[in-house]
């Protein structure tokens, strides 16, 4: 169902970004807990790469596809810059968790990426989004209608 509210819209990203934020967050937990029981960590590490892979890289890029080109400009433009700086690095992180040479390397680099993504959700959730919602030539809800990987 498409959504027409921008305050719709924006309650709905930031839902996702809980989901986002609490199901990774969970996911490192595991990771770190088997590596340090000392049990094998290769199910847990696949776990936090699956959902990178299949959730959270796909919402970033839907992102700089649907939402970040409405605040390319003005006020937002260097904000919107430094996020999209931010993607690359987690898409630099999640490259090298996938070469993990061992479970000690694949805590710290899942946790990286758990850190850099926490406070990049910050930037949107309290920045980005307040500033599209008060531009009154951006509609975000139609930017994100049908988006499924913006609103889950
Ligand atoms: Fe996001
Ligand atoms: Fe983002």
């Amino acid at each position: 169902m498409p959504i027409h509210q921008d305050k719709e819209a924006a309650a709905a990203i930031r839902a996702h970004h809980l989901e986002l934020r609490d199901t990774l967050r969970a996911r490192v937990g595991d990771l770190r807990d088997a590596v340090r029981a000392g049990r094998p960590h290769s199910v847990s590490e696949g776990a936090v790469i699956g959902y990178l892979e299949d959730d959270l890289l796909p919402h970033a890029a839907a992102e700089e596809a649907a939402l970040y080109p409405a605040g390319d400009t003005g006020l937002t433009a260097l904000l919107v810059r430094a996020m999209r700086e931010e993607h690359k690095g987690i898409v630099t992180n999640v490259e090298r968790l996938r070469g993990a040479a061992d479970g000690l390397e694949a805590v710290a680099t899942a946790s990286a990426i758990l850190a850099l993504f926490e406070a990049h959700l910050w930037k949107e959730n309290e920045l980005l989004i307040p500033a599209l919602v008060a531009d009154p030539n951006v509609s975000i809800g139609e930017l994100l209608s049908g988006l499924h990987e913006l609103v889950g």
